[in-house]
């Protein structure tokens, strides 16, 4: 007779449970179609990984996931100058606003980095909901408005 011992058994159960908790976390995940190099949608998609990433980092109190995050999101990638050039064109006087709310993102994002090294949870909290805050404001003003304008 074919017996398993209880290990074997704990262990394929665990197994199981790591397979579908990974399942799960896939479903989880936002998925955007992949954009153009250089364009300013896949900027915006590398500043969604790295948002995630602080996110997560943020609510587990990561000191070091904080900081890598963060530091990405403070030096991200420019648009290509094709794109920057188009936008500007287009925007005009609005490129003011536009850069003030980029603005925002950066030097939260810049604190939370010096807050990382620091381990102080209060200010990167106080940080985060200012750069999400920047994010938002800039989407809600310009993101459709720019959506045509790159097409
Ligand atoms: C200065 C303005 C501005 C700021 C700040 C900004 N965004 Fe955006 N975002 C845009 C614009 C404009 C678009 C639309 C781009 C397009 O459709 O070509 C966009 C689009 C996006 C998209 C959709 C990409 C896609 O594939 O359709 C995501 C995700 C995104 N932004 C995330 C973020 C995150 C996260 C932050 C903050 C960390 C942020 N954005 C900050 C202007 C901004």
């Amino acid at each position: 007779m074919f017996t398993v011992n209880n290990n074997v058994l704990a262990f394929l159960l665990l197994l199981l449970i790591g397979l579908s908790a990974q399942l799960q976390a896939s479903d989880n995940t936002i998925q955007v179609n992949k954009a153009e190099q250089g364009s300013l949608k896949s900027v915006m998609q590398g500043l969604l990984t790295a948002t995630q990433a602080l996110t997560a980092a943020v609510l587990t109190e990561d000191f070091v996931m904080i900081e890598k995050a963060a530091k990405n999101i403070a030096d991200h990638p420019k648009p290509s100058m094709a794109t920057r050039m188009k936008l500007m064109k287009a925007m005009a006087a609005d490129m003011t606003k536009f850069k003030a709310n980029d603005d925002v993102v950066h030097h939260a994002a810049v604190n939370m980095v010096k807050n990382a090294q620091q381990q102080n949870i209060k200010l990167i909290t106080d940080d985060f909901q200012k750069m999400i805050g920047g994010c938002i404001a800039c989407h809600s003003e310009f993101k459709s408005k720019v959506s045509v304008i790159l097409k």
